[in-house]
This record gives structure tokens, sequence and C-alpha cells, in this order.
């Protein structure tokens, strides 16, 4: 069993359909966030975790603020961290930490649209079919080896906001599915290799 710190930027529907799977929620230590009005802070709370905020701002640069990200993950006993709508970039050194342990969920078929504004992105793009990846994290932005991918078609007429609800639809049922199965051990990284079993 991993025990994991979950990040957060915004809403956390994400992370609310985390906390609704019980061998999840259990292995929970801490949720954190570098906002203070974020939602996933009082879901967290709702739902009897720990939840704290580390603010950029507080920081003189991105390596302090990882290093306290990573202190206050291993103070909460946490080995593993998966970010859900985090939306700070992690230093190298932050990655180091946790050799193989951090899985995040993106609103794109990466290598396609990285960054902040993904869907956005796809739809300036003008692509029919975008979708979601769940990958573990290196120390590229939005970079590491994929663990899975599912396909959301754009409609036409579609705008930021509905197609960024169907992405969270399919977010909402595999993440879930992929974060129980690194919990208990059944998902893990081996070098660059993604292992099931
Ligand atoms: C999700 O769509 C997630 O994939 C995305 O932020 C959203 C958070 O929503 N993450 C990224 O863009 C990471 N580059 P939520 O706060 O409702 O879970």
């Amino acid at each position: 069993m991993i025990d994991i710190a979950v990040l957060a930027s915004g809403t956390g529907t994400n992370l609310a359909a985390l906390l609704a799977r019980p061998e999840v929620r259990d292995r929970i230590r801490l949720v954190l966030s570098d906002r203070p009005g974020a939602g996933a802070l009082d879901l967290a709370r709702g739902a009897g975790v720990d939840a704290k905020v580390i603010r950029f701002s507080d920081h003189p640069d991105r390596s302090s603020f990882s290093i306290a990200l990573a202190d206050a993950i291993e103070e909460a006993g946490a080995k593993g961290v998966v970010l859900a709508g985090f939306m700070r970039i992690l230093s190298p050194a932050f990655v180091a930490r946790f050799p193989g342990r951090i899985l995040n969920i993106h609103p794109s078929l990466l290598p396609a649209f990285p960054g902040a504004r993904a869907v956005e992105s796809a739809l300036e793009a003008g692509v029919a079919v975008t979708g979601v990846t769940v990958h573990f994290v290196d120390e590229e932005v939005d970079h590491g080896p994929i663990v899975v991918q599912e396909e959301v078609p754009v409609l036409s007429g579609d705008d930021p906001s509905t197609l960024h609800a169907r992405i969270k639809e399919v977010e909402h049922r595999v993440y879930p599915e992929i974060v129980s199965a690194f919990v208990s051990g059944r998902l893990r990284l081996e070098g660059e290799r993604v292992i099931w079993g």
C-alpha cells in the first residue's frame, strides 16, 4: 500500500472523484494547494483529510516552493504524489524526491497540447478528437511515461467549457481506477516502463 498526497489548484472535481473511492480516500494523507481559495481544500476537510496551503508567492523561487511541498508531503507520511489539477510546475528536485511515484492527469492526448490551456489550445487547433492522459511525471512539464489515454471527440459548437466538462467526465471515471491501482501496488514504474500487476 502506498500513502499519497493529492496536489490540486482548482475546484477539485478530480479530488472529489478520488475521495469517493474508499480504498483511495483511505490512503490520502494530505491535500496540498497553492491557492488558498481552492475548492479542493474544503472538499478534503469535509472528508476528514488534512489540507494545507503552500503559496508560491511565499517563496523566492520554484525550487524553494517545490522543497516546501516535498517536505510537507514527507512529513505527512506520504510516499506517492497525485496531481489533480495542480497548475504549478514542480522542480526536478521535487520529482527526484518521489522517483516513479508521481501521477498526473492532463486534459489532452499528450504530447499534444501540454500546459495550462490544453482545452482551449485543442479548440484553437481545430482538432476533431482530443482526450485525457494519465502519466507518471518526469522532469518535463506534462511529460513522462503514459499509463492510459482516452479519446474525447470535439463536437461542433463546443466551447472550452462544454468540451472541458466532457473531458472531466472521462477524467472522473479513469483517474480513480488508476490511482486505486497505484496505491494498492498494482501499478508501478520501473525505469521508463509502466508495469501492471
Ligand atoms: C483537470 O481537467 C485536469 O486534467 C487539469 O486541470 C483540471 C482540474 O480540474 N490539469 C491540467 O491541466 C494539468 N496540466 P478539477 O480542479 O475540477 O479537478
